[in-house]
Formats: structure tokens, C-alpha cells, sequence
């Protein structure tokens, strides 16, 4: 038996320490939120998609009275990102959520379906995207990679030999 281990890093920045493009892309996740349609969780998540032309993708969480047939806010972008711009490279993407039914205390970490999609479009550009997290009051953490989301991935190289 070998014990292996993994880590990762990643930083906090309080909202002054944020460069200005990424000031943008979390205030532009904030206002995302304004489209999501939440009526039954009343959670609203908005994402916020830098793309390499310095354009940028919003998607807001979509759900459905067939409670599985809504959509979280990460794919809701990342999937725009691959239908209207799918040769444009994705540099960076800032995830934040608010509720008015309870005070939210922590930051919105994306839910596995949604590291597994941006891991996806990672993979496909073979560049790295940057995840930036809004927490509480002005806390944002940020990822190098969506890989240090999902350390132990799976991805279309475990498909290579299926014809
Ligand atoms: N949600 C997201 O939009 N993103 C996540 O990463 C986690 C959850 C949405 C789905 C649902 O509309 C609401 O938040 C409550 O789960």
C-alpha cells in the first residue's frame, strides 16, 4: 500500500486586493443574478464567463417545476460559451449566489455536474481556467485550474478507444 496525497492551492483576496478585471467579472456574476429564475429554492446564482476577446457570458441558475430539469448558473453560461462561441478560449469564470430567505455565510462552491462541464471546456482548450468564488462581504477565492476543483477527473481520454 502507498498513501498518496493531493493538494491544492488557492488564494483569498478581500475585495480591494482584486485586480480590475477580476473586480469586474465577480460584480458582473452579481448582476447575473438578477435573471435567475428561482421560485422554488429562491436562490439565485449568477456566473460570469471571461472569454479571450475580453467578452463576457452570463448565465443565471433556470429551474423547472420537474425539479431536475433545471439548470445551475456554471452551466447555464459554459454551455453558451460553447454554442455562440465555440472558438473563443475561456480565461476565467466568477461564480456568486444570494438568497433573501437566509443569511448566506458561506461562499457558493459549484456543485460536482458543474466541475465536471467546466473541467470539460478546460480540457478542450487545453488552457486552464481561472475560478473565481465570491464569498461573504467582499472574500473571493480563486482557483488556478477547474482541475483543482476536481482533482481526480474524468474525462473523454478514459473514451479514446471506443469506436
Ligand atoms: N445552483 C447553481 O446554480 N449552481 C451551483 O453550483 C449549485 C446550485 C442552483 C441550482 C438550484 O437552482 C439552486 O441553486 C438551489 O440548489
Amino acid at each position: 500500500m502507498e498513501q498518496k496525497q493531493i493538494t491544492i492551492t488557492y488564494k483569498e483576496y478581500s475585495g480591494k486586493e482584486l485586480s480590475a478585471w477580476q473586480k469586474n467579472l465577480v460584480e458582473k456574476s452579481v448582476e447575473a443574478q438578477s435573471s435567475s429564475y428561482s421560485p422554488y429554492s429562491h436562490f439565485k446564482v449568477g456566473a460570469a464567463i471571461l472569454l479571450d476577446n475580453d467578452s463576457v457570458v452570463l448565465g443565471s441558475n433556470q429551474e423547472n417545476a420537474a425539479y431536475p430539469s433545471g439548470l445551475c448558473a456554471e452551466r447555464v453560461a459554459i454551455f453558451s460559451c460553447g454554442a455562440i462561441h465555440p472558438n473563443k478560449k475561456i480565461k476565467a469564470i466568477a461564480i456568486s449566489a444570494s438568497t433573501d430567505k437566509f443569511d448566506l455565510n458561506e461562499l457558493l462552491a459549484p456543485c460536482g455536474a458543474c466541475r465536471q462541464s467546466m473541467l470539460e471546456y478546460e480540457h478542450k482548450q487545453g488552457e486552464e481556467i481561472i475560478v473565481l468564488l465570491k464569498g461573504v462581504d467582499s472574500l473571493v477565492v480563486e482557483f488556478s485550474s477547474v482541475r483543482d476543483l476536481l482533482p481526480i477527473p474524468f474525462n473523454c481520454d478514459a473514451l479514446q478507444n471506443v469506436s
